[in-house]
């Protein structure tokens, strides 16, 4: 596996960050997730527009422009052999002596790039459906940021393996649906499609985007508004997204079943939407 680090492509195990690394003290830095199908990153523009925003959010500059940004993704796609892959990019303020506040004078950001192969959800999982439990979303406030610093996530996504689930559902003050641990969720009620609203209570998915495009696209009712906890348990439908999920039908929900606990009519046609679109865009690209 070749990996990018700081400006050079090296195997993965010649990379060395310092353990002074902000992100390794702090996890100060945010990171991207993109998919790549038959080695096209796809949305890319709309990943690095989110990258920009989480570096904004931590008031650290980007240390790349969008055509440099590009040509490592590119080059970093060609040096790695499988035709579908998922990259991760991750930036840290950098390495400098433990001090809460920012380095000054600012250090040189830590930039590392890596590719993984991308591997789908199991046809299996996509005609039964997945399981997924609730729990108290107790992160910060800045969810829209896409941090390093995950502990939450990794503990709330651990409860879900522990129920030998594929998710954990949040719930933010006992009342609305935010999102997945590592994914957005949709809920459908009587044939519409209905998503929160993109706030700073959850992460702007770019799966998320593409899955409203779609709907309105194919004339599929939906809407973006606040969905309470009572409309999560009511659902006829569950849908969940991510970069490396795609879309994935939750089919049951704290051991109830949702809906009929099988993959439904909406999940039906925006798996195939989805696919078609994802096929169509990398002929065109
Ligand atoms: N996570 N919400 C959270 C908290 C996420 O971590 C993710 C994705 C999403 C979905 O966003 P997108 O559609 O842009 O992938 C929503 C990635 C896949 C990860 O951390 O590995």
């Amino acid at each position: 596996m070749t990996i990018y680090l700081n400006g050079q492509y090296m195997p993965v195990t010649e990379a060395k960050v310092s353990v002074l690394d902000r992100g390794f003290i702090f996890g100060d830095g945010v990171y991207e997730v993109i998919p790549v199908y038959s080695r096209r990153a796809f949305r890319l523009s709309d990943h690095l527009q989110r990258l920009q925003h989480s570096l904004d959010g931590i008031r650290l500059t980007n240390p790349h422009s969008l055509t440099e940004w590009t040509e490592i993704v590119n080059e970093l796609i060609a040096r790695n052999a499988p035709e579908d892959q998922y990259l991760y990019l991750h930036i840290t303020r950098g390495t400098a002596m433990r001090d809460h506040a920012f380095p000054n004078p600012a250090v040189a950001p830590t930039v590392f790039v890596m590719s993984n192969p991308l591997l789908t959800p199991a046809p299996e999982l996509l005609t039964s459906g997945v399981n997924a439990v609730t729990a108290q979303d107790n992160r910060w406030l800045r969810c829209d940021i896409k941090a390093i610093s995950l502990l939450p996530n990794v503990l709330l996504r651990q409860l879900a393996v522990d129920a030998g689930c594929a998710e954990t559902i949040l719930i933010r003050d006992d009342d609305f649906l935010t999102e997945g641990a590592a994914s957005n969720i949709f809920v459908v009620k009587n044939g519409t499609l209905l998503a929160p609203p993109k706030d700073n209570l959850m992460l702007p998915g770019i799966t998320y985007d593409v899955i409203l495009e779609l709907a309105e696209a194919h004339g599929i009712p939906h809407q973006v508004r606040k969905i309470t906890k009572a409309e999560l348990f009511d659902a006829d439908e569950l849908l969940l997204t991510s970069s490396t999920r795609e879309v994935m039908a939750i089919t049951r929900l704290d051991g109830k079943q949702v809906g009929t606990a099988l993959p439904g009519p909406m999940f039906e046609k925006i798996y195939q939407y989805y696919q078609e679109f994802k096929r169509d865009v990398m002929r065109t690209q």
